[in-house]
């Protein structure tokens, strides 16, 4: 189909569907770049009809509409984005494959898979360069399926406000200013490699010299995958790392249920996934995961929560004198940060029902890694636990104003609004329907999104959220671990997919 044979119409009907859906509002000039993604979309299902592919967009293809995001989309992203992962980057990870490159006398080899319009390898490429790696040290490659974000990126031409986020030695040494732009220096642009590619597909980009990749960056992508591809994609990584080499995901992403072949490390307070050495080189202690963080953290809300509810007795008798006149209230001790582990830290005070002084650590953790969305989302989590709704929802939209993808935080402030009683409603299944969008298996969303909708009378949009409630957390036997934990959630999936049962039985009757 050319290009010519798209109607008017089809287009101004899928720009309405994107409005609606994700709130996307392509601007006019976008409107070419939405007639060649629909064309591209048209091509790679065989599909003539550009009028039957948006009404089956219209009739709610969640999967489809991943498919044609990226291409009517320039992806969000910055320079140095998650500083955490690039203090790693710097302080551990880099100085380890630069010293490992030399001896092996090779490139170290990099690999940005869905680079947006460049800022992410241009990012990559100074850390390089001040660490002292010259072009020919290093083959960075930088992908994206999106061609009109790789001729960005190639051009390497970026508007003076996108450097908030880089220091004015590192612009003035890498960058001309052109303008109100500043354009990378041929020096910089010499570190990188631009290339169109779909991580959907089944080829996957090697080095240039056939060896593997020492690191691969694939951050804030795979929001846009289903599961299997999701699946296929870090398949792929892993065959394509060599052992010891890292993949770094976005701050909000996990391969909880997608890959378990990876081990988990923290650096800097930053995660990262790194492929097993068969034989470690480093004997050293091993580091308890994220999971077993959030897990502990639940646990120790859960036993705060049973205690709360237990009338308290008389204190025991070797403890009433500290108790008649306590030194300090043990809550307001904020103790000594552990820089290393911040978010173990304050599970192992939630442990002990020590919830002031949790919350005195997640602040003093926030101000030095103020990019982490983990320990952002825990603190919106605690205050709920703690009764402070108005401020956990201020936290949720923080978070979500620092990372508008993150499924959790649209999760958390949807029950978070749905439990304000019903005067925020409206923001509720706005927020529900986001993390669905983004993360379908998130069965509590579905529930949620099942009440509100119950609650504004939407019956048949009740019906359909609670049968996906049913169907996400039936045979499920634990959640899929989110960062934090939220006041109300049952210890079993099945908990949520009998009440969803319940209340759909409920509304068949009505
Ligand atoms: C939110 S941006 C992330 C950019 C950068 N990695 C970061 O974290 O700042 C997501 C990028 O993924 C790209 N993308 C989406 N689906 C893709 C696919 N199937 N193959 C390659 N890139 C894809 C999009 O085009 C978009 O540029």
């Amino acid at each position: 189909m050319r290009q010519a044979d798209i109607p008017e119409a089809a287009v101004a009907r899928l720009a309405k569907l994107l409005l609606e859906r994700i709130g996307l509002r392509p601007a006019t000039e976008a409107q070419i770049g939405l007639r060649l993604a629909l064309r591209a979309r048209l091509e790679a299902l065989g599909c003539e009809d550009p009028y039957a592919y948006v009404e089956w967009l219209e009739g709610g293809n969640e999967v489809e509409l991943r498919a044609l995001l990226p291409l009517v989309t320039v992806g969000k992203t910055d320079f140095f984005r998650d500083s955490n992962q690039f203090r790693a980057l710097r302080a551990q990870v880099f100085p380890e494959l630069i010293m490992l490159a030399r001896q092996e006398m090779r490139p170290v080899r990099i690999w940005s898979a869905g680079c947006a319009t460049g800022e992410e390898p241009y990012s990559l490429a100074m850390l390089a360069a001040e660490l002292g790696v010259e072009p020919q040290g290093i083959d960075l490659l930088a992908t994206d399926v999106n061609p009109v974000a790789v001729e960005r990126a190639r051009a390497g031409r970026f508007g003076a406000r996108r450097f908030a986020t880089v220091s004015e030695h590192l612009v003035r040494r890498f960058f001309e200013a052109d303008h109100d732009s500043f354009v990378a220096r041929p020096e910089l642009q010499a570190y990188v490699r631009f290339e169109v590619h779909n991580l959907a597909g089944t080829c996957f980009p090697r080095p240039r010299d056939g060896g593997c990749w020492d690191a691969i960056l694939c951050r804030n992508v795979i929001i846009y995958f289903d599961r299997p591809t999701t699946s296929r994609a870090i398949g792929r990584f892993f065959d394509g790392l060599r052992e010891g080499g890292y993949l770094c995901l976005g701050y909000s992403e996990s391969l909880y249920r997608i890959s378990g072949a990876f081990e988990l490390v923290e650096l800097e307070g930053s995660f990262l996934y790194r492929k097993p050495v068969a034989r470690p080189l480093v004997m050293s202690e091993p580091r308890p995961s994220l999971e077993d963080t959030v897990a502990r953290l639940r646990k120790a809300v859960d036993e705060h929560r049973k205690r709360a509810m237990t009338p308290p007795g008389p204190p025991p008798a070797v403890l009433a004198p500290k108790l008649a006149a306590p030194e300090k209230p043990a809550s307001s001790r904020a103790p000594e940060l552990d820089v290393a582990n911040p978010l173990q830290q304050v599970a192992r005070l939630l442990e002990g029902g020590e919830f002031e002084a949790a919350l005195l650590t997640l602040d003093k953790a926030l101000v030095q890694f103020s990019g982490s969305l983990a320990l952002l989302i825990t603190r919106g989590n605690l205050l709920t636990v703690m009764g402070r709704q108005k401020e956990a929802r201020q936290v949720y939209r923080d978070a979500l104003t620092m990372e508008p993808l993150c499924a959790e935080a649209h999760l958390f402030l949807g029950i978070a609004c749905y439990e304000a009683g019903g005067e925020l409603d409206g923001e509720a299944a706005q927020e529900l329907s986001r993390a669905i969008f983004l993360d379908p298996s998130l069965g509590l969303a579905h529930y949620y999104a099942g009440r509100t909708a119950e609650r504004q009378a939407d019956f048949a949009s009740a019906r359909r959220a609670y049968r996906n409630a049913v169907n996400v957390c039936q045979g499920k036997s634990s959640w899929t671990p989110l960062l934090g934990h939220f006041p109300d959630l049952p210890s079993d999936p099945g908990v949520i997919a009998r009440a969803a049962g319940y209340a759909l039985a409920g509304l068949e009757e009505l």
